[in-house]
């Protein structure tokens, strides 16, 4: 599939339900930093490599914009699996901060649709910012022709990081990944025999990534789009195959997985315990922060039977509704969108910059290769990371696989999929 249709598609998982929000207010705050006054980011960068990429971003903030105060919101909790409850009721409650990350996608279309996002595309006209980002990620950020958010950053969520140490001491080439799942399999059951945890994973959200990364590759890119807008049947045979892979991959986990959050699991590569780890490229900010060197300390490779496709998601900054210091808003959002805070942000979060005037030498190995695959593979949605569906559906799918975690039922885990899938799109159609 061309790399065109695919994002025309993946636009299209996005922009299904029915835009109504912007009754927003639009506000003339002053984004040059003169208006002074705290600045509240709501992230879920509270701790770790996280947190040391908020601070590269912070330090940018208060260079461009002396006059404001940061306020650091982050509540803790993986792919934001604590702080987007406390956000939904912060936003119900008429309490919002000046700013809050949102992923690109489906995820924002629910805070646009709840009109608790405002328009801010007059930010975009008067700062030329519609030229510096790729125009597929700006469709994700726009509903009926109005934008809500600014692009920080983009992840890779197919990635599997390992321990070459790990994988030659169980006789395996690290510099050979295996090509499909069932090569895969092979490997694992190698590990295993040498005494090492085959695959690291953690609580519930590390679980829906993985299963999300297994029916791509099972499935391929247009199938696995095709379960987001219906037109893959969630109860046929191949994407029960995909579950059975799925159901698979979990036994060669670590059982004290639902206790652990995503450092957790991929210090289980670095410290040696773990061969495989399957996580986004935030993981790479962790390598680099204990200083491990790509290639000899760790290898990274796309998920076995997902190379030449881009497994998508990107943070992103919005301009909430209420009672905000707008000014201090529009002067985070200047810094997102800056060359200077684009910089400084990827290069210690592992991601790759959303704008597009990017020296790629500029970065580490693992992430050119992102860049390289950004540029030229297929991209689609991530689920775990809010691209491909609203928060409803997602959270439906980790109650799913949460319980499949305790209990191992396979038919139970398809079955909740299934009604996952068709509850939502009813309710989107
Ligand atoms: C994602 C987020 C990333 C990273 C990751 C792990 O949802 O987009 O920036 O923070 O969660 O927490």
């Amino acid at each position: 599939m061309r790399r065109t249709t695919v994002i025309a598609a993946l636009a299209a998982v996005g922009l299904t339900l029915s835009a109504c929000g912007d009754d927003g207010e639009s506000t003339s705050g002053d984004g040059n930093g003169n208006g002074g006054g705290e600045v509240e980011v709501f992230t879920w960068w509270a701790e770790g490599s996280e947190k040391a990429g908020l601070d590269a971003l912070v330090e940018v903030f208060q260079e461009q914009h002396p006059d404001y105060e940061f306020v650091n919101g982050a509540v803790a909790g993986g792919a934001g699996s604590n702080a987007k409850n406390v956000l939904a009721s912060r936003l119900q409650t008429n309490d919002p901060p000046e700013t809050f990350q949102a992923h690109a996608g489906a995820e924002l279309t629910d805070y646009i649709e709840a009109n608790q996002v405002q328009d801010i595309s007059n930010l975009y006209d008067e700062n030329g910012w519609s030229d510096v980002f790729p125009e597929d990620l700006l469709e994700l950020l726009t509903v009926d022709g109005a934008i809500y958010s600014v692009p920080s950053n983009i992840h890779r969520a197919n990635v599997v990081w390992a321990n070459p140490t790990v994988l030659e001491q169980a006789g395996i080439d690290p510099a050979t990944p295996p090509a499909s799942l069932d090569e895969w399999f092979t490997q694992l059951d190698a590990v295993q025999a040498s005494g090492a945890t085959a695959l690291s994973i953690g609580t519930d959200w590390t679980q829906v990534h993985l299963l999300e990364t297994v029916l791509l590759a099972d499935l391929g890119p247009e199938a696995y789009i095709g379960l987001w807008d219906g037109s893959t049947d969630w109860a046929s045979p191949e994407v029960e195959a995909a579950l059975d892979d799925y159901a698979k991959l979990l036994e060669y986990t670590n059982t004290d997985r639902q206790n652990l959050d995503w450092p957790d699991a991929t210090q289980q590569i670095i410290d040696g315990k773990a061969a495989y780890n399957v996580m986004g490229d935030w993981a790479e900010a962790a390598f680099q922060e204990q200083q491990q060197k790509f290639g000899t300390d760790y290898v990274a490779f796309p998920v076995p039977g997902t190379d030449g496709v881009f497994d998508f998601l990107a943070d992103s900054f919005t301009l909430p509704v209420g009672d905000i210091n707008t000014g201090g808003t529009e002067a985070w959002l200047d810094t997102i969108a800056s060359p200077e805070g684009q910089k400084a942000f990827n290069l210690a979060k592992g991601s790759i910059p959303a704008r597009t005037d990017v020296d790629a030498s500029e970065y580490p190995e693992y992430q050119q290769t992102a860049i390289e695959s950004f540029a030229n593979d297929t991209i689609v949605p991530s689920l775990a990371h809010g691209a491909a569906t609203p928060v409803a559906w997602l959270d439906a799918v980790t109650q799913a696989v949460s319980r499949f975690s305790a209990n191992g039922n396979v038919d139970d885990l398809k079955s909740g999929l299934a009604d996952a899938a068709a509850n939502n799109l009813q309710q989107e159609g």
